[in-house]
């Protein structure tokens, strides 16, 4: 499974997990809304591993490197809902590996949303309380010391897999929609992608910056100010860089940071809190398209990419595309129910 061939990014070692390419199409009734006709959503919430989501394309690499290094375990952490975590598990059930899941939070008294997928991936979950990601990733690599006392080979997947290796999936994924765009002579000037820990966000951009600059990204932060996350993607994006010109020989066309704008006005009241327009967006994109989203991510930055068109920062005339990084596991749990109960959507 390792070394699948698709014409970029080959000699990196890679775990071929997902559909490829995911789907490009035209979100028409949601753009006819904000009066804009050239609007497009690509799919990877549709990646064909679990639930689909971002991670799968970041899993690729990770993994590759992990099976290249002889690992039997992976381990990976988050909280409950993590959408890494559950989809860390279904990767590991396609690649033949151990799966272990590190929570910072206490074990739940019935599974909802991903907590449920974990454990039909067969996944073993282990729950060290509150902590915050510091003490998380300690208890981590003290389970897998544990393991290696026991003759185990562990791999951790550190940072959410926002690391240099693991933000390769991106820049893949910037490739992916170029090609799409030009074998379907599509006009797509800007793209919308999400920024929390910006692994995803950095590969985009990096992609986009070795192409030289075809679309322009506009990143929407949901988790940290505009500062932080830009601190966070320099470095992603240069230790990126440097592994893809080490290994493949490319170097960036155009400057990174001249391709991208990171936006922090739709953080609302900080991380994993819905503001009243990621809950209209949410709704919208359900009830126009038949798409589902989730609140903590991407109607937070579906939000911000209509509000973008609306200010007429992405004009009507130029072509538009949104990227769904999936997660919609978490739309299955009582947090959600408790959102359309206050919303007044369901009683
Ligand atoms: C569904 C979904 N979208 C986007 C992201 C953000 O990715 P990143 O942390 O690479 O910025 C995540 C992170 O967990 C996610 O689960």
């Amino acid at each position: 499974m390792i070394g699948i061939r698709r014409g970029y990014l080959d000699r990196f070692p890679r775990v071929n997990l997902g559909i490829w390419p995911t789907p490009l199409q035209e979100l028409s009734r949601m753009g006819g809304r904000v009066s804009h006709h050239k609007l497009f959503i690509k799919r990877d919430d549709l990646t064909g591993l679990g639930q689909g989501g971002n991670k799968t394309r970041s899993l690729e690499f990770l993994l590759g490197d992990a099976l290249r290094k002889g690992a039997d375990v992976i381990l990976t952490a988050g909280r409950s809902q993590s959408n890494l975590c559950s989809l860390t598990a279904a990767a590991c059930c396609k690649a033949g590996i151990e799966c272990v899941l590190v929570h910072n939070d206490d074990p739940p008294d019935s599974p909802e949303g991903n907590m449920i997928l974990n454990r039909i991936f067969g996944a073993e979950s282990v729950f060290v309380g509150k902590v915050d990601e510091e003490q998380r990733t300690g208890k981590m690599e003290a389970i897998a010391r544990e393991l290696e006392t026991r003759g185990r080979k562990p791999y951790i997947i550190y940072n959410g897999t926002s690391t240099p290796l693991g933000a390769l999936g991106y820049v893949s994924a910037a490739f992916e929609l170029y090609g799409q765009i030009r074998s379907q002579s599509l006009d797509v000037r800007h793209v919308a992608i999400v920024g929390a820990m910006g692994g995803t966000a950095s590969g985009f951009v990096l992609g986009t910056a070795l192409l030289g600059h075809p679309f322009h990204v506009h990143v929407i932060s949901v988790e940290y100010p505009k500062p932080v996350l830009h601190r966070l993607m320099a470095e992603l994006i240069s230790g990126a860089a440097e592994m893809i010109k080490e290994v493949e020989g490319l170097q960036p066309l155009a400057p990174p940071e001249e391709v991208m704008t990171v936006y922090d006005d739709h953080l609302g009241e900080g991380y994993a809190i819905p503001t009243p327009l990621s809950k209209r967006t949410w709704y919208e994109l359900a009830r126009t398209e038949g798409i589902l989203s989730e609140h903590v991510y991407t109607s937070k930055c579906l939000g911000g990419f209509l509000d973008l068109i609306q200010k007429g920062i992405i004009p009507p005339d130029e072509g538009a595309c949104y990227i769904h990084t999936g997660g919609l596991a978490s739309v299955f749990t009582q947090g959600v129910v408790r959102l359309l109960q206050a919303s007044g959507e369901v009683v």
